[in-house]
């Protein structure tokens, strides 16, 4: 049923981080993401009518970059994309000074960057909302794609387990593990000690899943963090920008290589999440990433609906959402 007048819950907000959001609120940006992804973009052309969208990209992006672009152009918006030394968030002049000019000439900034603190100064000083398109700590979009994915898959979050495989200390582990245990999904990590999320944060993340009841656990056999997994998630061993470490990652994370071997330890009924993009015959084997169990394509879709939700979000009173 659609509100006639709904809450503004998110409007004007910040969303670096995925606890920026309530298990409330990310159950109403997944359910304007459903409902915008089987509504025609023809009737979607005056929702954002006469706003942009600041784009700052300081890393290389596929999906986050055209997500977003077309995202604004269906909702009848305009994105402005400025990538490398345009606008670097807090060397040329400080990440204050550009984000207090910036909420000047933008309804709402997307940030794509490094570090996670000059993220933090830069959404302190703006006036307008900022996204965090991915940091190092970071990647909310891509979480609240996934839990769309996950939802249409299962028909269900609560109560589900999701086993993430490989590098669990990376910014799409700590966002999807989150945004999980937010819902009710109960996390397993499966890794080295090396690559083991801190105590500090699976305690966080205990706490994230008071309300819900989820768990979250880390385990060194990566059968064992898979067993009986509704979902298997994994990313690439060497995040953007610590290509450094490739050689010794490949090493030691080969063991929690995703293989249908490795899948079969999972619930029969399991699907394969990756973000993208993707490393054939590194931390996924062919046939599990382009097998029947992978739903990497949708994931790769839902992050246009998720992401066009958020906006909505941020920047309406959500009139004629089914909020
Ligand atoms: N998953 C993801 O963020 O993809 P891009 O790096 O291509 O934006």
């Amino acid at each position: 049923m659609l509100a006639t007048a709904p809450d503004s819950i998110l409007m004007g907000r910040h969303v670096l981080h995925v606890p920026d959001l309530s298990a409330t609120e990310i159950d109403v940006v997944i359910r304007v993401a459903a409902h915008l992804k089987i509504t025609r973009t023809s009737d979607q052309q005056t929702l954002l009518r006469g706003k942009t969208l600041g784009m700052l990209f300081e890393k290389p992006s596929l999906r986050t970059r055209v997500s977003f672009e077309v995202g604004m152009t269906q909702l009848g918006g305009h994105a402005l994309f400025a990538s490398g030394g345009e606008f670097m968030v807090g060397s040329r002049e400080t990440p204050e000074d550009a984000a207090r000019v910036l909420s000047r000439y933008v309804d709402a900034i997307l940030v794509r960057t490094h570090a996670h603190e000059p993220l933090q100064r830069f959404s302190a000083a703006a006036t307008v909302p900022v996204i965090n398109g991915l940091s190092a700590v970071a990647h909310p979009c891509q979480a609240l794609a996934d839990l769309l994915t996950i939802k249409e898959r299962f028909d269900t979050l609560a109560g589900l387990k999701l086993a993430y495989v490989g590098d669990a200390r990376n910014n799409v582990a700590a966002s999807v593990a989150e945004a999980a245990m937010l819902v009710g999904i109960s996390v397993n990590f499966g890794c080295p000690p090396t690559h083991r999320p801190s105590e500090a944060f699976l305690a966080q993340l205990q706490s994230l899943g008071a309300a819900t009841g989820a768990t979250a656990r880390a385990f060194s056999s990566a059968h064992r963090a898979v067993r009986d997994a509704d979902v298997v998630y994994t990313d690439v061993w060497t995040s953007m920008g610590e290509e450094h470490l490739a050689e010794r990652n490949a090493a030691t994370l080969l063991p929690y290589r995703v293989t249908g071997e490795l899948m079969s330890a999972a619930a029969k009924h399991a699907i394969f999440m990756h973000c993208l993009p993707a490393h054939r015959d590194e931390e996924v084997a062919p046939d599990v990433i382009d097998g029947p169990q992978s739903a990497v394509f949708d994931q790769a879709e839902n992050r246009l609906h998720a992401q066009k939700a958020l906006l909505v979000a941020l920047l309406t009173d959500l009139r004629g959402m089914p909020v």
